[in-house]
């Protein structure tokens, strides 16, 4: 059993934090997104793991190698992303006659995946999926269920009048026959190879497609709000580890990194994770917030936000629900002209 990881594509939607970064590269509770992913296909004890990468492709290569993983890891160059099939397709060498899972590198599953792996194997599906009920399904893939309710009949990407509520989660499971039904289908509307036309053409030809239902939370973190959700789910679940001596105070479960200087007038309301060497100073740090390493925040109220390394922000008044990215400067000036300056990159939203 194999794992394709894919970390392609190109994350419009989180514009302008992906003119500069991957989307998968974009940390939830200070981690990368694509690392839940990789986690999840170890915790299954999958130890060859693909990973697919586009056109920014030495970031992910960069990022991923950053970590002792306890796996084979090998980079896939997709290029341009042209569909979830196409990334099969380009990996079908790397993939040879195994069966493997197919995990978009910008969904987050609280479950893991081992329960979904054991169903396929024991019921020798050709093809498994996952699907949560969802009140949105015109946005994701959606699929029909036989009448006996334990295989597919029929997938839909994003339709204008969905079948039902089930949502494609993106975890695939696929026994080799899959590679035949990639070589067979023709791009879409999209122009894209989609792995959902793969999935119907397997069903067509008499294959079995089997599915497990999500019953703990899962994300895809295509859009901010998602990203922010995401964090909030994974911080519900986070154990206090404090690395160094503060005397700010702190309640509820707070992670504090190494090297972090949190002075005596700080507020620190849990859940919150601080990274490396991050600077705070009479500051109120709410529930729900993430800090990367190497932050400085000085005379400032945070909560229910994500900021990521590097970024300085002081005298800012009180910053809720955003999404801040690397090496960001928010500060107050105090020259002649007085009032708002910005130097803000392309598709950057505020709301003041
Ligand atoms: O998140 C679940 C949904 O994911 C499913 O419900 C849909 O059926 C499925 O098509 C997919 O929809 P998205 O619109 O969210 O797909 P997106 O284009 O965002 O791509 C998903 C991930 O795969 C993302 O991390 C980028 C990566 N990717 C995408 C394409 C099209 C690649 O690596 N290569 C590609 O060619």
């Amino acid at each position: 059993m194999k794992a394709l990881i894919l970390s392609g594509g190109h994350g419009t939607r989180l514009r302008p934090l992906t003119y500069s970064q991957q989307k998968q590269l974009i940390p939830v509770a200070n981690k990368p997104v694509l690392f839940y992913a990789i986690e999840d296909v170890i915790e299954a004890g999958i130890h060859d793991i693909g990973i697919i990468v586009g056109p920014s492709k030495e970031q992910v290569i960069e990022t991923v190698k950053s970590v002792d993983w306890d796996a084979e890891i090998e980079f896939i160059y997709q290029g341009e992303p042209k569909g979830l099939a196409h990334a099969i397709k380009v990996a079908s060498d790397y993939l040879g006659d195994d069966d493997f899972v197919m995990y978009l590198g910008d969904n987050i599953l609280r479950e893991g995946i081992v329960r979904h792996l054991e169903h396929f194997k024991e019921e020798n599906f050709d093809a498994s999926i996952l699907l949560q009920e969802v009140p949105n399904p015109q946005q994701f893939g959606v699929a029909e269920l036989s009448e006996d309710g334990r295989t597919i009949k029929r997938l839909i990407e994003k339709p204008k009048v969905p079948p039902s509520n089930l949502a494609l989660v993106g975890v695939y499971f696929f026994k080799p026959i899959v590679h035949e039904a990639v070589r067979n289908i023709k791009p879409s509307w999209r122009d894209e190879l989609e792995i959902t036309d793969a999935i119907q053409w397997l069903i067509d030809h008499g294959y079995r497609v089997g599915w497990t239902k999500v019953t703990g939370w899962w994300k895809d973190t295509g859009k901010p709000e998602d990203i922010l959700e995401a964090n909030r789910l994974i911080l519900d679940d986070i154990k206090t580890s404090i690395k160094v001596k503060t005397k700010a105070r702190i309640h509820g479960r707070v992670v504090i990194e190494e090297g972090a200087q949190i002075d005596e007038s700080t507020v620190i309301k849990g859940p919150v994770v601080i990274g490396r060497n991050v600077v705070i100073k009479n500051s109120y740090i709410g529930p729900y917030t993430s800090i990367g390493n190497n932050c400085v925040i000085e005379n400032t109220e945070v909560e229910d936000s994500i900021i990521l390394p590097d970024s300085e922000i002081r005298d800012a008044g009180r910053i809720v629900e955003s999404l801040i990215g690397r090496g960001v400067k928010i500060v107050r000036g105090n020259s002649h002209p007085l009032g708002r300056k910005f130097v803000i990159g392309d598709n950057s939203r505020i709301i003041l």
